[in-house]
């Protein structure tokens, strides 16, 4: 199983820019462009919050219509940029934000791997918050497939990352979170965005994977307290693999000049040839 995973594309109003000079929705069409021509097709695209920059009518309707076009099935969560209302209002009936009105937490059952999407929103700031209702409901969802290999995402990275601005909420906002991943050993991995850059930790034991932003990044110095710089520049799509007992994730890159940097073809053999001669005395 394949999940593609993007975030934090921070989409503006139709002919607005984002800062005045970041055209986040082109690149969001781009990462959606190069995910739309990967072989084998994904079978997922986890859309990992701060979809919007405002959370306003306009702003979703400019993410709808680029989200309209995909041939893979998106999902949603939401960021602290977003409005749990709005998003409910303009997604819950397109099958992307499949929750009820008072709760931005789901359950995907139809894939190899269970994806549970997780809302780690505090309206009203920056800040996470994983409260003991959310946690009560994570824990008898989880409950209710014990032995099926289940994924987590949420927008916000529950571990200390030594990024400040990352680090601006009580360290035990994510207590309750790990209190339960430890009681269900079926949690392989934890995806999040909102640092604007790529970066992994643990909670509980289980690995965390912090995506970079399909607009922006933000400069992080591990362990410096000092405020983030904004680099213009898209991260690339990340890829989550399971292998059948674990999780790999790789940044994807795709080939330019049709592959014809493709080792073989430099090598001037087959593909089946250079792997012969990889294994030289074991071929
Ligand atoms: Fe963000």
């Amino acid at each position: 199983m394949r999940i593609a995973q993007l975030t934090d594309p921070h989409i503006v109003r139709d002919g607005e820019l984002l800062h005045g000079y970041i055209d986040s929705g082109k690149r969001l069409r781009n990462a959606f462009s190069v995910i739309d021509n990967m072989k084998p097709r994904v079978d997922v695209i986890l859309l990992t919050g701060d979809l919007v920059e405002q959370p306003d009518d306009a702003a979703y309707m400019a993410l709808q219509d680029i989200l309209n076009e995909r041939q893979s099935p998106v999902f949603l969560i939401p960021g602290n940029h977003d409005d749990r209302s709005l998003m409910h209002a303009k997604f819950s009936s397109t099958g992307m934000y499949p929750c009820t009105k008072d709760r931005a937490q789901y359950d995907l059952d139809d894939y190899a791997v269970r994806l549970i999407a997780l809302d780690s929103v505090w309206q009203g700031n920056e800040l996470p918050e994983f409260d003991e209702d959310r946690a009560d409901w994570l824990a008898n969802t989880l409950s209710k497939q014990p032995n099926k290999p289940t994924l987590l995402f949420i927008h916000h990275p529950p571990f200390h990352t030594g990024i400040a601005f990352v680090d601006l909420a009580p360290s035990d906002w994510y207590r309750h979170l790990s209190r339960v991943i430890s009681q269900h050993d079926q949690v392989k991995l934890v995806l999040c965005g909102h640092a604007h850059t790529t970066m992994s930790g643990q909670i509980a034991g289980v690995p965390v994977y912090v995506a970079p932003s399909s607009a922006f990044q933000l400069s992080g110095f591990l362990g410096v307290d000092e405020a983030p710089t904004l680099i213009d520049e898209a991260g690339p799509v990340t890829i989550h693999y399971w292998t059948g007992n674990q999780f790999v994730t790789s940044p994807y890159l795709p080939v330019q000049g049709a592959g014809q940097t493709r080792l073989d073809r430099i090598a001037g053999v087959s593909w089946d040839e250079l792997k012969q001669a990889m294994k030289g005395d074991l071929a």
